[in-house]
């Protein structure tokens, strides 16, 4: 778990970008990019400041299934928070 979480940190650094980005990018953005039904920026609105909401719909629904808890922290939390 240690190992992972540095090698997301550093991720961070050499792509400089959060981890939470990264994951949106290559998880949910062929579905929610700009201009579908639910971009980002109408998760964003939605979901401010509730990373929780994000956590436990990506739990039941099919587009979460193979990301880790820790991956789906990250994007929810990037999502909602911008972090
Ligand atoms: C295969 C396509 C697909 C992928 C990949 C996908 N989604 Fe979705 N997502 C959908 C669809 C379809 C809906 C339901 C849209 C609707 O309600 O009309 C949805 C709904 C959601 C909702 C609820 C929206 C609301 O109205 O409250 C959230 C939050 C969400 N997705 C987040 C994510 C996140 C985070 C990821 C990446 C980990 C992701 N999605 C990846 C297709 C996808």
């Amino acid at each position: 778990m240690r190992y992972l979480m540095a090698l997301l940190l550093m991720s961070t650094f050499t792509f400089a970008k959060p981890p939470g980005e990264v994951i949106f990018q290559n998880s949910c953005e062929r579905c929610h990019a700009e201009g579908s039904k639910k971009p980002l920026s109408y998760l964003r609105q939605k979901y401010r400041s509730n990373p929780q909401g994000i956590m436990e719909l990506a739990k039941v629904c099919p587009w979460g299934k193979n990301l880790s808890d820790m991956e789906i922290e990250l994007v929810s939390r990037w999502i909602a928070e911008g972090k």
